[in-house]
């Protein structure tokens, strides 16, 4: 079956990540959504920098769960496209290849003189050299607030043509992503959310599994055969 599936903050809680919304939203005193915007960036670097120096070390030390290797799994039975809004490495490590980071990815550097993007080194700071245009201009590849979320012609691409949409472990408050269930039901798919909890967008779906992803995950790949 044709089947896309998105992710969010949710589904790496079980490794030790904190969610955005669950968290006190806080980081270093900074509500996270005045450290992820390019005018934080434009105001602080350093403190932007600091920032995703310790989401991509927190990253590090974190391990993969059950919900991320029934993903894995299931792309081995099924045409699966796998979104998420996530920039861990985690569905990488948990077996998932070709996995659409919408919201960009901690383990890419991105150069804001030249555009080019690189592995990311595991520190970066105002200093970080471009390895293509030299100039010292790196900043995490990550999508911020205000920015245009990466491959969304393939993304919408998908969902029209899945039969099964599901979410995992998103909060639903951030758009586009947040749309993708009402895009998936109006294009014929059935679509399920798997959540601890009721989302902003629960509404959008015909089925709701409410448990935590490591449960509730690898129940509804088997059975989906
Ligand atoms: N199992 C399943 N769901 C869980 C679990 C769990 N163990 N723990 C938390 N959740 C659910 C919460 O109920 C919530 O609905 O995961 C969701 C986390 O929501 P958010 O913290 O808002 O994360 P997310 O939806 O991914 O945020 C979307 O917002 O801050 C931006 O760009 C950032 O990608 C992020 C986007």
């Amino acid at each position: 079956m044709r089947i896309v599936v998105l992710t969010g903050a949710g589904i790496s809680a079980e490794s030790g990540l904190r969610t955005f919304r669950a968290a006190d939203g806080l980081w270093e005193d900074h509500r996270i959504e005045d450290v992820a915007t390019p005018e934080a960036f434009a105001r602080d670097p350093a403190l932007v920098h600091r920032f995703y120096n310790a989401r991509r070390s927190a990253a590090a030390q974190a391990k993969p769960n059950l919900a991320h290797h029934a993903l894995a799994d299931l792309a081995k039975r099924h045409d699966l496209t796998l979104v998420t809004q996530n920039v861990d490495d985690l569905h990488e490590r948990g077996g998932s290849t070709n996995v659409i980071h919408m919201h960009g990815e901690l383990a890419s550097a991105l150069c804001a003189a030249c555009g080019h993007r690189w592995p990311s080194p595991a520190e970066t700071d105002v200093k970080t050299p471009c390895p293509a245009c030299s100039a010292a201009a790196a900043r995490p590849d990550i999508v911020w607030f205000g920015e245009m979320p990466y491959h969304m012609e393939r993304i919408w691409q998908a969902i029209e043509r899945a039969e099964i949409f599901a979410a995992v472990g998103t909060s639903g408050q951030v758009y586009p992503a947040a749309g993708f269930g009402q895009h998936a039901r109006r294009t014929g798919a059935h679509c399920v959310e798997l959540n601890l909890d009721q989302s902003a967008v629960s509404r959008d779906f015909h089925e709701q599994l409410i448990g935590p992803a490591t449960h509730i995950v690898p129940k509804w790949v088997a059975g989906l055969g």
